[in-house]
C-alpha cells in the first residue's frame, strides 16, 4: 500500500522530545498545526504578533493536550527589529527540531510597506521568515534531525508571481504580491535544501490547498464581498484539513528535502498530502541564488545554513 496516499494525522509518530516552533500560530492553519503536534507529544512554541492572542492560542492547544509543554514568542515578521529580538531569545538556548514558517498575509488592498520599507506581503511572508530563520539557525542546528517546513500556496504557480519587481514598485496588485511571496517561499526552500544537502536537515515546502481562515479578510469588493463568504463556505476546506500538508511535511519519515507537498484531492484544494508539481521554472539554476543574495542584501544579514 502506498503510505502517502493513505496518510492521516493519526499516522504521526509520537513527537515527545521534539520542539516545534510555528509562526502565525494564533489562528487558522498554524494554530491547528500546533494543536495536533502538541497532542502527539511535541513541545510547541507559538509565535505571533500579539501576546493576548498567543495566550488564547495556548489555551486552545491545551484544550486538546492538557499536558502539553508550550511556549509563546512575540514576533512581528514585518519588523526586522522584532524578528531579531525574537530570534535571539530562541537562538541562545533552545533546540528547534521543527521550524514551521507558516505566518502570512494576503491580498492587501493597497501597497503598504513594512517598518523597513519592504512591500508588506513579500516583506512578511518571505523576507520576515528569511530573517527569522537566519537568526534562529543556531537553535535549528542543535537538533539532530531538524526540519524546516515553509507554507506556500498554489498561487506560487501563477505567472504573476515572477520574482522580478519583488517589491511591486512598478505595479502593485494584491494577489500578484501574494503570488510573488509564495513563489519566494518555494524558491527559498529549494535553495535551502540545496545549501544543506548532505546534512541531517530536511527542508520542505507545502501548499495547504484552500481553507476558510482570516487570510481572506481582504479579499472581495462590493457584491463580491457579500458573496465571497458564502462561496468560500461552500467551496473551501477547513483549517483542520489544510494543516495536513504541514503536519505530513513536519513528521512523515517519507519526506525528502526539496519536496513540494500539497493535498492530493481534486484541484489540489484538499485531501491527503503528497508531493506535487513545482511551480514552472522553480529550481532553475540561478533563481535560488539570486533570491538568497537579494534577501541577504535587503535584510542586511548573512545566512550560511
Ligand atoms: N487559508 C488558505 O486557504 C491558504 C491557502 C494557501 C496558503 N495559505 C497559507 O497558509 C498560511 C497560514 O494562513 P491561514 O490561512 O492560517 O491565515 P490566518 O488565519 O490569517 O493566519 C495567519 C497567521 O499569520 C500571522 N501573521 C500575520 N502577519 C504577521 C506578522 N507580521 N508577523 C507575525 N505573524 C503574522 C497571524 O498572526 P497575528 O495576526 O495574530 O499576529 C496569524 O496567526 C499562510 O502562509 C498562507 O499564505 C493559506
Amino acid at each position: 500500500m502506498d503510505p502517502v496516499s493513505h496518510w492521516t494525522p493519526g499516522d504521526i509518530a509520537d513527537q515527545t522530545g521534539r520542539t516545534a516552533l510555528i509562526t502565525g500560530a494564533t489562528g487558522g492553519i498554524g494554530l491547528r498545526t500546533a494543536r495536533v503536534l502538541a497532542a502527539r507529544g511535541a513541545r510547541v512554541i507559538l509565535a505571533g504578533r500579539d501576546k493576548a492572542r498567543l495566550d488564547r492560542a495556548v489555551e486552545a492547544v491545551r484544550a486538546d493536550a492538557p499536558q502539553a509543554e508550550t511556549g509563546t514568542l512575540v514576533l512581528d515578521l514585518s519588523d526586522l527589529a522584532s524578528v531579531r529580538e525574537a530570534a535571539a531569545r530562541i537562538a541562545e538556548t533552545e533546540t528547534v527540531d521543527l521550524l514551521i514558517n507558516n505566518a502570512g498575509v494576503m491580498n492587501l488592498p493597497e501597497r503598504r510597506t513594512t517598518r523597513d520599507g519592504f512591500e508588506m506581503t513579500v516583506g512578511t511572508n518571505h523576507l520576515g521568515h528569511f530573517a527569522f530563520d537566519a537568526q534562529v539557525w543556531p537553535a535549528v542546528r542543535r537538533s539532530a534531525a531538524p526540519r524546516v517546513v515553509t507554507v506556500s500556496a498554489i498561487a506560487a504557480r501563477w505567472p504573476t508571481g515572477k520574482l522580478d519587481d519583488l517589491m511591486s514598485e512598478k505595479r502593485y496588485r494584491g494577489m500578484s504580491a501574494y503570488a510573488k511571496s509564495k513563489r519566494a517561499n518555494v524558491v527559498y526552500t529549494l535553495e535551502l535544501a540545496c545549501r544543506t544537502a548532505g546534512t541531517s536537515l530536511t527542508a520542505a515546502v507545502i501548499h495547504p490547498g484552500s481553507a476558510m481562515t482570516d487570510l481572506q479578510r481582504h479579499s472581495g469588493t462590493g457584491l463580491a464581498r457579500l458573496l465571497t463568504p458564502l462561496a468560500e463556505r461552500l467551496l473551501m476546506g477547513s483549517a483542520e484539513g489544510a494543516a495536513w500538508p504541514s503536519l505530513y511535511a513536519a513528521t512523515s519519515p517519507g519526506v525528502t528535502s526539496g519536496e513540494f507537498i500539497g493535498p492530493a484531492g481534486r484541484d489540489q484544494t484538499s485531501g491527503t498530502p503528497r508531493p506535487v508539481r513545482l511551480p514552472a521554472g522553480a529550481g532553475d539554476p540561478g533563481e535560488g541564488e539570486r533570491l538568497w543574495t537579494t534577501s541577504e542584501r535587503l535584510t542586511g544579514l548573512t545566512f550560511r545554513p
